[in-house]
């Protein structure tokens, strides 16, 4: 596996590989990889010749009071994972190599970014992601590139920026990766002294109590709803938002006759976590 620092020696060795027609996957991620991430890459090294991992924490997708400086990192461990997952390329730039100075432009998704984590971190952060996202796909220029579902929101607004800007790149979402007790995967994780990380278990035994009563039957949303709220209630955490919402458009749903994303936000001792069940619709 390469590591590789800047845009002309990723576009050089992509390059290479497109010349002989072989099939690029890309996996964005901003390192302290855990089994969710390692997942994002088996899935790429099976479906492409060349799998590129992008490592890069993002500053532009952190407010001022978010967790940026102490956002987890470890390149060394997160290179020798990747190389045993057989990645071929780790393109871990620097930040001004991405925001040289003097850059300007900045990508926003109407609508859709207004909403759940968008109302609730600030919209610099679909942004953020967006604008990065996109000079991934034109660095690196994959046929494919790989999302975690967990950021279900994230999954939405960079299908849209894709479908919007034509961008030519497939989109693929990826399953939630979970410890045994059902919590999701995230780098965040760490943050969770023993006493959290058992509170923790509450997002997904909310979105489970949700789920249990959708699949009984129940379609009322505000039914739905307060099932898994009395769960963090039980728990005691106070969610930051906990919503139900059309699983395409993110509206506001009465019912979930229609595939309806049930996400949450929380924070439990240090950790800012989100998680998010989907209900089937029933059509
Ligand atoms: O999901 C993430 O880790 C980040 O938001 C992403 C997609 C790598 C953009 O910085």
């Amino acid at each position: 596996m390469k590591i590789l620092r800047t845009i002309p020696e990723v576009r050089e060795a992509v390059g290479e590989a497109r010349a002989k027609q072989r099939t690029v996957g890309l996996v964005p991620t901003m390192g302290a990889f855990h089994e969710g991430h390692l997942s994002l890459m088996r899935r790429a090294r099976q479906e492409n010749d060349l799998v590129v991992v992008s490592l890069f924490v993002n500053p532009t997708q952190f407010a001022p009071n978010e967790d940026l400086s102490t956002y987890p990192r470890d390149e060394a461990r997160d290179a020798a994972q990747a190389e045993a997952e057989g990645v071929d390329i780790l393109f871990a730039p620097a930040p001004d190599e991405v925001y040289p100075h003097g850059f300007a432009t900045s990508i926003h998704v109407a609508g859709i970014t207004d909403v759940l984590d968008g109302a609730s971190r600030g919209a610099h952060h679909f942004d953020g992601v967006a604008t990065v996202v996109t000079k991934l796909f034109g660095i690196v220029r994959p046929d494919v590139a790989y999302f975690g579902q967990k950021d279900a929101q994230q999954v939405l607004v960079v299908r849209r920026v894709v479908r919007d800007l034509d961008l030519d790149v497939r989109i693929e979402a990826c399953p939630i990766v979970r410890e045994v007790d059902g919590l999701a995967m995230s780098s965040r994780n760490v943050y969770l002294d023993p006493a959290a990380r058992q509170q923790a278990t509450a997002l997904n035994r909310a979105l489970d109590a949700a789920q249990a009563l959708h699949d009984g039957g129940e379609r009322d949303a505000g039914s739905i709803r307060i099932a898994a709220l009395k769960v963090f209630k039980d728990a005691g955490i106070h969610p930051e938002y906990l919503e139900l919402r059309d699983a395409e458009t993110l509206e506001p749903v009465a019912d979930t006759t229609r595939d309806t994303l049930i996400a949450v936000a929380a924070r439990v001792g240090a950790a800012r976590l989100i998680d998010n069940h989907l209900l089937k619709g029933d059509a």
